[in-house]
């Protein structure tokens, strides 16, 4: 059997091995809050790479320190970071993975506490700071952002350029820019976020414009063989007056002609109360949508933890490659074990673990299917 999801993706000059990518996961583990990565970083990322991925994906990582979404996320503003990076790239590379970067400023939903120890905003005598967004407003109970001025606006456009070039330097072969999840781009991109009257507001060729300003530079900075993908969320879920799939297609042909590869499709995450359908690929139909009505590739992600679901998405064509999260966390070795349930006989397996190869075991009943 010859399986989609283990058939190899190229896109520029970047070869994948399979289509069973490994979604970005913040951790909240730079303790020291200097947003350099550490041994954590490397063993999480690393082992996914060992495990059989064909793209691992690097968290959030901050363009600017005050882009972190807590005291405890990565960045990429500095050079230390930058070597930092260096060294889990390399591993990933002698695991045969493709290694990619998030690309990231949080924006009004930064200075936040990481998720298991407290809500809301971390104040400045903890490491925190004073958050920006397009507009003065905050999301939830966190502290009030501070509309940005141009000069503002400005310095995030360098800060992803900057924080390209030293991703491109630290071995990365895929740049990622986060768009999704009501981090900065997606709050000006979205009218429940952006309420600002000047050419970064109003309609959407004004909200967007901050996001094809950022993939310019960041596709500059790239050059002609390096992938360019954007995670998005394709709705806000509150209809009609938020972000809807429709703005997602028109900007995702945006994204296209200003040197993106590849819409990786999330939803939600702008507004803390917004009721979202979730359920087995519940966001699936929005990657298709892009895929088809773009023309530009696009992944789909979540609630994807299955090797015959995955490999029906990308057989059937409604997704380009799949993007997988928590099972992941709870199988490293998912794509291992997804090639073995798919009868595809791979050529990764790491000669280390050889002998626990499943080929190896005695076949059970559900091995003979
Ligand atoms: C612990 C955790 C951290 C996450 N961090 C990020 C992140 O840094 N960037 C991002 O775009 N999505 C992030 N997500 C969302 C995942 O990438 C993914 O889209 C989501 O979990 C749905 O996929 P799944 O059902 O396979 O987990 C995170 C999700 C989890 C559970």
């Amino acid at each position: 059997m010859t399986s989609a999801l283990f058939t190899p993706l190229t896109l520029r000059t970047v070869e994948a091995r399979n289509r069973l990518w490994v979604s970005p996961l913040c951790q909240y583990s730079c303790e020291a809050q200097d947003g350099v990565p550490t041994d954590w970083h490397l063993v999480h990322l690393g082992s996914f790479a060992r495990g059989g991925a064909g793209l691992v994906m690097s968290e959030a990582t901050a363009v600017l320190p005050e882009g972190r979404i807590s005291p405890w996320c990565p960045g990429i503003w500095n050079d230390e970071q930058r070597d930092a990076w260096a060294r889990i790239v390399s591993f990933i590379h002698g695991q045969g993975a493709v290694a990619a970067i998030q690309l990231a400023h949080a924006g009004r939903k930064g200075s936040t506490h990481r998720e298991w120890s407290g809500r809301g905003t971390v104040p400045a005598e903890e490491g925190g700071w004073p958050t920006v967004a397009p507009s003065a407003i905050a999301f939830g109970d966190y502290a009030e952002p501070t509309a940005l001025d141009e000069e503002g606006i400005a310095a995030i456009v360098d800060g992803f350029g900057e924080a390209a070039r030293r991703a491109l330097e630290a071995g990365f072969d895929v740049l990622e820019v986060h768009a999704a999840h009501g981090y900065l781009l997606h709050q000006f991109l979205s009218p429940l976020a952006n309420t600002r009257t000047d050419r970064w507001g109003g309609a959407l060729v004004g909200r967007a414009r901050l996001l094809l300003h950022v993939v310019r530079r960041v596709r500059e900075v790239a050059g002609p063989d390096v992938p360019l993908f954007v995670r998005v969320s394709a709705t806000d879920w509150v209809e009609p007056a938020g972000w809807t799939l429709d703005d997602t297609v028109t900007v995702a042909q945006w994204l296209r002609e200003a040197g993106a590869d590849l819409v990786d499709t999330s939803t939600g995450g702008l507004i803390p109360d917004a009721t979202i359908p979730t359920g087995p690929g519940y966001q699936v139909p929005h990657a298709t949508a892009i895929r088809e009505r773009s023309g530009i590739a696009a992944t789909a992600v979540g609630m994807i933890v299955d090797a015959r679901q995955a490999e029906a998405l990308v057989a059937s064509g409604k997704a380009d490659a799949v993007f997988v999260g928590r099972e992941f966390m709870r199988d490293p070795h998912l794509p291992l074990r997804a090639a073995h349930e798919l009868g595809e006989d791979i050529g990764y397996w790491p000669p280390q673990y050889t002998r626990a190869s499943w080929r190896s075991r005695p076949a059970v009943a559900h091995e003979e299917d």
